[in-house]
């Protein structure tokens, strides 16, 4: 009897401790899916355990090279159940172009409840540079040659292209992509009142990334900072979309709620399964 009392008691201890912890869900990067995201998700549940964790099944793989608003209503779908479900909101963990598709769902989810927006190694600022990924997709191409492609209509058909942000062609930039100077309200838009208060509903965000990156270019990127016309690193602080605050970065700075951890030595395809990374830059951020 004495053993089925405690059996009962440690079921009851842990299904409280299941209930303490929110959702998580996690939206993976270019050319990869939830099975690289798998060291993730199990120093999630070993941490806390009992959480419901979703790394998110679509656009895996080459089918990442889809255009990010597409991305994004596939995405949103998968989402959209799990926050619905989820009473005390869910936490939101964003890998590499990731990030970009999770500021694309919160703007098309003005009333979604993600309590963290965690961003982990994400092109933020947008990508200037010759990476392997730049490599796989246009071999011969020099990086300051890649607009050519890029800021056409085709081009904006392929994901890299939609944060392709080539501070030499900054007119072109503003004029042909079709994502990012809209997330980052660096272009006017009907909606841009309605995004920033959609980021603005987030407990708290949370960037990660660091020097040691090699595949975001500048690494600054995933801190909204990005080179100027002469390739010298413009910080946060001193961007437009900070100072003017476009899209909601320095009201939630100034609110307490932007968070930022810098690594230097983590390689980009490292960032998920780095236990020091994840126990000091995310789980303190997902209760
Ligand atoms: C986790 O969440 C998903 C989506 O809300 C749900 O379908 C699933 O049943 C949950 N799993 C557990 C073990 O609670
Ligand atoms: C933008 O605004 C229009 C009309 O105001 C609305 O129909 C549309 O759904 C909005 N789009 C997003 C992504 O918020
Ligand atoms: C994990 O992160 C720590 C802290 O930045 C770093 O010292 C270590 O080299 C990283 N390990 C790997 C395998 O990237
Ligand atoms: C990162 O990758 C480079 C090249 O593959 C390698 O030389 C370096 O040791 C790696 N660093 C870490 C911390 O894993």
């Amino acid at each position: 009897a004495m053993r089925s009392v405690l059996a009962a008691l440690a079921l009851v201890w842990a299904a409280r401790l299941a209930a303490g912890y929110k959702p998580v869900i996690v939206v993976h990067g270019l050319f990869d899916g939830p099975k690289q995201l798998h060291a993730l998700q199990e120093f999630i549940t070993k941490s806390h355990p009992g959480t419901n964790v979703s790394v998110i099944d679509v656009y895996d793989d080459l089918f990442s090279l889809e255009p990010l608003w597409k991305q994004v209503e596939g995405f949103k779908n998968a989402i959209y159940p799990i926050m619905q479900s989820a009473s005390e909101g869910v936490h939101l963990i964003c890998y590499s172009q990731g990030g970009l598709v999770c500021r694309g769902i919160l703007a098309s989810l003005p009333e979604h409840n993600v309590h963290s927006l965690i961003m982990l190694s994400c092109p933020l600022a947008g990508q200037y540079g010759d990476t392997d990924y730049l490599k796989f997709f246009f071999p011969h191409l020099l990086k300051s040659k890649v607009y050519h492609m890029c800021y056409t209509r085709w081009g904006q058909r392929v994901s890299l292209c939609n944060y392709w942000n080539d501070p030499h062609q900054r007119e072109k930039y503003l004029a042909s992509s079709i994502f990012l100077p809209f997330l980052n309200g660096e272009r006017g838009h009907p909606n841009i009142t309605t995004w920033r208060e959609s980021l603005l509903r987030v407990n708290k965000l949370v960037l990660i990334g660091g020097p040691g990156d090699g595949v975001i270019t500048p690494w600054q990127s995933s801190f909204y900072g990005f080179y100027d016309k002469n390739e010298r690193i413009v910080r946060m602080k001193d961007q437009d979309w900070y100072v003017k605050d476009t899209f909601g970065l320095k009201t939630l700075d100034l609110r307490g709620d932007l968070k930022q951890h810098v690594y230097p030595g983590v390689n980009h395809t490292k960032w998920h399964s780095n236990y020091t990374v994840y126990t000091e830059a995310m789980e303190p951020w997902l209760t």
